[in-house]
C-alpha cells in the first residue's frame, strides 16, 4: 500500500526522504517520487516507476532542499506510470496522498471546466489543484478548504514554495504519524520510515490536520479547532526493520516468535492467584463478571487468531464467545448488546474494516477492547481499553509472530476472565505453566525447520491442498490454509473435519492431498476415523499433531490441550514459507496483497 514520508528541518531533505521510502518498500509499490523546496525557493520534483534505490541514484547532485515530501505508490486510480506517480504538483504546491478520493471525477470535471489541465489520471491530483488554486494565504487554510470538498480517505503531506519553512499533513482513514526530532520534524504513514531519526511520535486522528515546522507542530480539526496531542515513544529500534541476515522478513519473524511470546507474557502472569494481569483492560472484576458474551472481530489472520481467542474464552471462562470477520460485522447492522464484550484484533491497528466496526460499536454504546500490535495506532486509540501484543514490527505481509502473540494474549485474557468466573486455581496454574513453556516449545518446532521444508517442497508440487481440523484444530486449519495461499499461491481450502462427509469428501483422491490437524486431545479418536476415511480413498495425508500417524507427519511438543492452537500453526508457517520459496515467489510481498489494508 502507498507510503508517505516528509521532512522539515535544517538538513537536506533528500537523503532522509529516500531512506524513509526505502523503509516503506516492504508495503509494496509500483512507483516512487519526491519533491523538495530548493534552496532558491523553486520546487524540485522527481518521480518515476523506478525502485527507490534507482530513483535516489538517478538524482542530480544539485537536487537538494527542504522541506520535502516523498511517496511510494500502489496504483488505484490510473495505471502505474511516471506521470501517475506522486508527488502531484499545482503551481507552487506539491502533494503526496494515500487513500481514495471518492468524488474525484466530479471535482475533476469542475476543475477542468475552470481551465485546469491535469497531468495524471489520479484522484490525488485533484487534491493538489484544490490546494494549489486556493486563495487562502496560509497553507493550512488552503489544505483545510480543499479537504472540506473531498469525500473519501486520505493521509497527505503538502509543501508549498510560498511557505518554505513548513509542511502540512492531514489524516482521514489513512495513517499519518509525526516524528519529533531535535529542531527538525518528520511525518510518515508508518513509523518504519521514522525510527532511524526519532522514536518520539504523535499519531494524527481522523479529521485532523498538522502544520509542521522544524521547531514543532500545531494540530487542529478540519473546522479549525486546535487539538492537543501527547507524544508517545516507539518501542522498536532501527534493527527491527532490518532483515538482519535472513533471506526474508517472513522467516525472520517466524524465528522471532519465542522472544515475541516472552514479551507478550512478560509481567502478566500472577503466580499467587494463578491468573493474568492485563494493565490496559479498563475492566474491573465486577464489570468482568457481568459480561454475558464475548464477540471478537478482525480480518484475515487476525480473525482466525480471534477465533482461537473466542474458543479459549469460552473454554476457560465459560462465557459464550465467537469471532466474526469485522468486514462482515460492520455491514450487517449488528445488534449491539450492553453485556457483550467486543474485542477488536489487529496487527497494524489501521485495518479500515476493523476500525469501522469499532467505530460503529462505539457509536452504538458497545464496550470494545483492542488486541493490537502497533502502539498508538487508530484502532488502539479508538477502543475503550486493550492489550498490546509487543510483538515488534511485522514487516512481511503474511502475519506470523503477530498471529501467535495474539493467540497468547487471548489465552491471558481467557485466564484472567476464567479466574474471575469459575476456573479453579489448579486449572489456572496449569494454564499459566503451559503458557510459560511456550517459548521453549516454539524453539523445538523451529528446530525441525529442515524436515518441514522438505515436506513443503514435496507438497508444493500439488495444485491444491485441503486443510482439516476439528474444534481447536479448525481455526488452525484455516490459518494454515491462509498462509499457504497467501505466499505460495497454492490453492488451499480449510474445512472442519466434522464437515468432510457433508461435501468435500467428494474431492478426495490421489490428486488432492490433505493436511490434517490431529492433536492428542479428547477428539483424537474422531480425527483418526476421519484420517481413515481419507486414506481409504487414496488421498495423501500430511498429519500435524503430537505423534506420527504415517510417513508424512509433523510432530510438535505437547502442552496443555487448550493451548494447542498456539503451537500448531508455527509448523504451518514454516510449511507455507518453504513452499513459497520452493516455488520462487516474492515471499514478503505476495502479489496483490498489502501489509495493512487501510481502504474498504
Ligand atoms: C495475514 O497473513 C494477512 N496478511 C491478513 O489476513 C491480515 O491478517 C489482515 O489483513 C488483518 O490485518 P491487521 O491484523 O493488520 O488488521
Amino acid at each position: 500500500m502507498c507510503g508517505i514520508v516528509a521532512y522539515v528541518g535544517p538538513r537536506d531533505a533528500v537523503p532522509i526522504l529516500t531512506e524513509g521510502l526505502a523503509r516503506l518498500e516492504y508495503r509494496g509499490y509500483d512507483s516512487a517520487g519526491i519533491a523538495v523546496v530548493g534552496r532558491s525557493g523553486d520546487l524540485r520534483v522527481r518521480k518515476s516507476r523506478m525502485r527507490v534505490a534507482e530513483l535516489a541514484a538517478d538524482l542530480p547532485a544539485r537536487f537538494k532542499g527542504g522541506p520535502g515530501i516523498g511517496h511510494t505508490r500502489w496504483a488505484t486510480h490510473g495505471e502505474p506510470s511516471d506521470v501517475n506517480a506522486h508527488p502531484h504538483v499545482s503551481g507552487s504546491v506539491a502533494l503526496v496522498h494515500n487513500g481514495i478520493i471518492e468524488n474525484a471525477d466530479e471535482l475533476r470535471a469542475k476543475l477542468e471546466a475552470d481551465g485546469v489541465v491535469f497531468a495524471s489520471e489520479t484522484d490525488s491530483e485533484v487534491l493538489a489543484h484544490l490546494i494549489g488554486r486556493s486563495a487562502a494565504t496560509e497553507l493550512e487554510d488552503a489544505v483545510r478548504q480543499a479537504l472540506s470538498q473531498v469525500v473519501g480517505t486520505y493521509g497527505i503531506a503538502v509543501v508549498d514554495t510560498r511557505h518554505p519553512g513548513l509542511l502540512v499533513a492531514a489524516r482521514n482513514g489513512s495513517p499519518v504519524v509525526l516524528g519529533i526530532g531535535q529542531k527538525e520534524m518528520f511525518a510518515a504513514s508508518d513509523v518504519a520510515a521514522l525510527v532511524r531519526y526519532t522514536r518520539q511520535v504523535v499519531h494524527l486522528d481522523d479529521g485532523e490536520l498538522a502544520t509542521v515546522r522544524a521547531d514543532g507542530f500545531r494540530t487542529s480539526t478540519l473546522d479549525a479547532r486546535t487539538t492537543r496531542k501527547e507524544p508517545s515513544v516507539i518501542e522498536a529500534d532501527d534493527a527491527a526493520y532490518d532483515a538482519e541476515g535472513y533471506a526474508h522478513f517472513m522467516r525472520k519473524e517466524i524465528h522471532e516468535q519465542p522472544a515475541a511470546v516472552e514479551r507478550a507474557l512478560r509481567g502478566r502472569l500472577d503466580g499467587r492467584f494463578h491468573t493474568a494481569h492485563l494493565g490496559g483492560l479498563a475492566l474491573d472484576p465486577r464489570e468482568a463478571r457481568e459480561i454475558r458474551r464475548v464477540k471478537v472481530l478482525g480480518c484475515g489472520s487476525a480473525y482466525y487468531a480471534g477465533q482461537v481467542g473466542a474458543q479459549l474464552i469460552e473454554e476457560l471462562a465459560r462465557i459464550p464467545a465467537d469471532a466474526e470477520p469485522a468486514s462482515e460485522f460492520r455491514y450487517r447492522n449488528p445488534v449491539v448488546e450492553a453485556d457483550t464484550l467486543y474485542v477488536a484484533v489487529s496487527q497494524s491497528g489501521e485495518t479500515y474494516d476493523t476500525l469501522a466496526a469499532v467505530q460503529e460499536l462505539r457509536r452504538k454504546g458497545g464496550r470494545v477492547l483492542g488486541v493490537v500490535n502497533a502502539v498508538g495506532s487508530a484502532i488502539a486509540r479508538e477502543c475503550d481499553g486493550g492489550v498490546y501484543l509487543h510483538a515488534g514490527p511485522e514487516i512481511a505481509v503474511a502475519s506470523t509472530k503477530a498471529y501467535t502473540s495474539t493467540s497468547v494474549v487471548f489465552a491471558l485474557l481467557a485466564l484472567h476472565l476464567g479466574r474471575i468466573h469459575d476456573l479453579s486455581p489448579a486449572d489456572g496454574r496449569r494454564i499459566a505453566e503451559g503458557l510459560r513453556a511456550l517459548p521453549g516449545q516454539i524453539t523445538e518446532i523451529l528446530d525441525q525447520e529442515d524436515r518441514i521444508a522438505g515436506l513443503a517442497r514435496e507438497f508444493a508440487d500439488y495444485r491444491s491442498m485441503l486443510f482439516i481440523g476439528r474444534v481447536r484444530g479448525w481455526p488452525v486449519a484455516r490459518e494454515g490454509a491462509q498462509k499457504l495461499k497467501e505466499v505460495s499461491y497454492v490453492h488451499a481450502e480449510a474445512y472442519p473435519a466434522s464437515e468432510l462427509k457433508h461435501g468435500p469428501l467428494a474431492l478426495i483422491g490421489p490428486e488432492l492431498p490433505a493436511l490434517a490437524i490431529i492433536p492428542d486431545d479428547e477428539l483424537l479418536d474422531k480425527n483418526l476415523s476421519t484420517l481413515g476415511e481419507i486414506r481409504a480413498r487414496h488421498g495423501r495425508v500430511l498429519t500435524l499433531g503430537h505423534r506420527a500417524l504415517g510417513d508424512d507427519a509433523i510432530v510438535i511438543p505437547k502442552n496443555e490441550r487448550e493451548l494447542d492452537p498456539i503451537l500448531l500453526p508455527i509448523a504451518l508457517q514454516l510449511f507455507a514459507y518453504h513452499a513459497a520459496v520452493a516455488l520462487g515467489h516474492d515471499v514478503d510481498k505476495p502479489r496483490n496483497l498489502a501489509k495493512s489494508v487501510t481502504v474498504e
